[in-house]
């Protein structure tokens, strides 16, 4: 018995020790200068890859359907590290991670352009009857269509001179829209793949940015009660 406690003891030292250590060196990275050229050539990377793909016929059987598909995946997943930026920064105490939120709110930007995109020209032909009609027919490309609008005013209003513009207060409620976006999204993969009776992706994501609302949440509501109780 004693023993195991000397050695839960041990671990938890331990895991805390190389916890602070892997925060120094990310704390470290994060400072380097070079450190956002990274983050944006990391973000750069699978566009690079798509239209590298494209050019050597080297998406397979079907290439318009792998790329609406992949960048509809990267603006997924840029959109779920987005999000996850404020979490990482306050539980892992990282307060330089802010400086990558905006490039990577405006890599998902980025990529849900690049996605209607192929989805107009690859699906479309650009016919712009067809795709008013094919959005107002089909559900799931409603759902998707309106997370689009709803993130263009939140890739517009990014910069320091919106912030000022709007003022603080209201330019925060107006990107409190990003997780009524995130939600069209998960509904727009779940009514895309209902179809196919395959949702285990769909749930990855639904309980990934689940619980960043729910991280959020907890930090808007601890705020607004300790306001009642001051
Ligand atoms: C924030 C906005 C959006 C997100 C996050 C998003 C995400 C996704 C995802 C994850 C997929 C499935 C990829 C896969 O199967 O691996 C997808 C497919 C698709 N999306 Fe979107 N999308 C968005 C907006 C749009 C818009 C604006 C349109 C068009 C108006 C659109 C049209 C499509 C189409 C046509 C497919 C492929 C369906 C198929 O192959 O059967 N999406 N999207």
């Amino acid at each position: 018995m004693a023993t195991s406690s000397k050695w839960d003891s041990f671990t938890q030292a331990w895991t805390s020790a190389s916890c602070i250590e892997v925060t120094a060196l990310l704390r470290q990275a994060l400072q380097h200068r070079s450190f956002k050229w990274v983050a944006w050539l990391l973000c750069v990377m699978p566009f690079v890859w798509l239209v590298w793909g494209a050019a050597n016929d080297a998406l397979g059987a079907n290439p318009a359907e792998y790329l609406i598909r992949a960048t509809g995946d990267w603006t997924l997943r840029l959109l779920c590290v987005t999000l996850a930026v404020t979490p990482l920064r306050v539980l892992c105490g990282l307060p330089e991670l802010a400086k990558l939120r905006r490039m990577l709110g405006l890599f998902t930007y980025f990529y849900v352009v690049i996605h209607l995109l192929c989805y107009s020209w690859l699906d479309m032909g650009f016919e712009w009857t067809d795709i008013a009609s094919d959005i107002a027919k089909r559900p799931f490309i409603l759902v998707g269509f309106s997370a689009f609008l709803l993130l263009t005013p939140l890739a517009l209003t990014s910069f320091n001179r919106a912030i000022r513009w709007l003022g603080a207060k209201r330019w925060q409620w107006l990107h409190r829209l990003v997780y009524l976006v995130a939600g069209l999204a998960v509904l727009h993969f779940f009514w895309m793949r209902a179809g196919k009776n395959n949702f285990a992706e769909v749930l990855v994501y639904a309980l990934v940015l689940g619980a960043l609302l729910l991280f959020r949440l907890r930090g808007f509501v601890g705020k607004r009660l300790s306001g009642f109780t001051r």
